[in-house]
């Protein structure tokens, strides 16, 4: 099949290697004329598992890069748009690039094709395209819109386009609903993991993957209602934890015991500091501007984001409980991206403390394992540190701030040996509280009892 993706960012650039991988003939278009020649040279722009070797693979072969949009609908029979649909001060999505690009595709139709909707975009997006290609000289025969949301994760996201839990597909028209399902044919078939140089599929994936046909309207709207719900699990399990420190029983106690029933689920109950990301925040402002738009009060999304933004708070609560004082501390901080896995630091609550923290006078040394150089071009008062180690070295105390794989993994005795002091707030409940006690730290973490550093005060009681 010959596809073209428009805009080269998250979820188009994963889109146009996964469907490389599928063998499709992609092309990709962007704007971006010095990112078009990074990309052409197979070189990947963001920190993201296989990303890179897909491009390695596939560029100048089954996918290529250019910025004449026209042309490359002209010649794809499935058109992506995956530009971005950032949130506006109003909380709406912003579906400028969204319009624009729309009237330059209306310029490249030639004959019949399927544009898709891949950006998060409001509910009736499609019929407002639908307008604007017919308004740009595409009758109306030869084009369908459709939805087909995406649903991948940071950090995890070539994965969860391979292999997803369901594909969406929104569409009226049985025409632009049967090319979809022959682009998703190698996944839906199951003959994709079936072959012996696929990506491993991750554990408890379903193979294959159930495709989901529904109207156009359900399926914009369902994608919305997606991440507005799992914000919503994460505020939920946060204030669940506050409760828990007040009255001393653990959150991942009661996680054990929610998560085991069936109708709950284990997944999306780790507290911590709160979400952030380039979607979560911004898609629950727009779902509740899209809410607000038809007449309804979704006020339950207003209290998803208040409890979101306490949680940083309160984070730097336990900060300042823990050192007292925070003014010419030299504080250690792993962890800037929004979360493990990724070098995203777009609407980090990492970097929303570390702000806090050097507004209130602390000098801040940071680790991050992808997120340094991202992190370097808007931060210029933050001292950088090779390796977790390093960062740690001679500061007061040490924050964790993003769920690194790694940082779990730390060697506690020489972290505790290049602190100044040994206290340690950790925002993502990496370590075991006893464990930390028995190793001497002095270690706060989130909505579980906190038991005294035993060697501390073991080392105390012998001198
Ligand atoms: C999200 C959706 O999961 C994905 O389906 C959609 O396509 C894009 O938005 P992403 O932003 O990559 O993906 O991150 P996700 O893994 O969902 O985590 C979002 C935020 O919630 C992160 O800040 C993460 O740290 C936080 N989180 C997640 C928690 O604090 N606790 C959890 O249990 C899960």
């Amino acid at each position: 099949m010959k596809i073209a993706i428009i805009g080269s960012g998250y979820v188009g650039l994963v889109a146009a290697g996964c469907f490389a991988e599928l063998e499709h003939e992609v092309v990709c278009v962007d704007r971006d004329e010095a990112k078009l020649a990074r990309l052409s040279r197979g070189e990947c722009p963001i920190h993201e598992e296989f990303l890179p070797e897909l491009l390695k693979d596939y560029v100048g072969n089954r996918l290529r890069f250019t910025a004449d949009l026209p042309a490359a609908v002209a010649a794809s029979e499935v058109v992506f748009i995956a530009v971005g649909t950032p949130g506006s001060d109003s909380g709406e999505a912003d579906l400028t690039s969204v319009e624009s690009v729309a009237r330059e595709v209306a310029r490249g139709i030639n004959d019949y094709k399927v544009i898709v909707e891949k950006s998060t975009v409001p509910v009736c997006t499609a019929q407002r395209l639908a307008t604007i290609l017919e308004q740009g000289g595409a009758p109306r025969g030869r084009f369908d819109v459709v939805s087909n949301p995406e649903f991948l994760r940071e950090g995890s996201a070539v994965c969860d386009f391979l292999f997803p839990d369901r594909i969406v597909i929104g569409s009226s028209s049985a025409r632009a609903s049967d090319k979809l399902r022959a682009v998703y044919a190698p996944l839906t078939s199951g003959a994709y993991s079936m072959r012996a140089d696929a990506i491993p599929a991750p554990d408890g994936a379903p193979l294959p993957p159930p495709l989901i046909q529904t109207s156009t309207r359900s399926a914009e709207l369902l994608k919305h209602a997606a991440n507005a719900y799992l914000a919503m699990r994460v505020s939920f399990i946060n204030a669940v934890a506050n409760l828990c420190e007040s009255v001393g029983a653990s959150v991942e106690e009661v996680c054990a015991g929610l998560g085991a029933d069936s109708r709950i689920g284990p997944e999306f109950l780790q507290p911590g500091i709160g979400y952030g990301g380039a979607c979560f925040p911004k898609d629950l402002a727009a779902f509740h501007a899209v809410a607000r738009e038809c007449g309804y009060d979704f006020a339950l999304l207003d209290e998803v984001k208040r409890i979101n933004e306490m949680q940083r708070e309160r984070f730097l609560g336990k900060v300042r409980e823990a050192l007292w004082t925070i003014k010419g501390k030299r504080l250690a901080v792993l962890g800037l991206a929004f979360k493990g896995g990724t070098d995203d630091i777009r609407e980090s609550p990492a970097i929303f403390v570390v702000e806090q923290l050097l507004a209130e006078g602390a000098t801040v040394v940071a680790y991050d394992p992808a997120a340094m150089p991202r992190a370097r071009e808007v931060f210029t008062e933050l001292e950088y540190a090779e390796d977790a180690y390093e960062a740690a070295d001679g500061a007061d105390g040490l924050l964790i701030l993003t769920d690194w794989e790694e940082f779990a993994a730390l060697e506690l005795a020489r972290l505790r040996r290049a602190l100044r002091y040994p206290i340690v707030v950790d925002g993502r409940n990496l370590f075991s509280p006893e464990r930390m006690a028995e190793e001497g730290f002095f270690y706060h973490s989130i909505g579980r009892p906190q038991p005294r550093a035993q060697r501390a005060l073991k080392l105390r009681k012998a001198s």
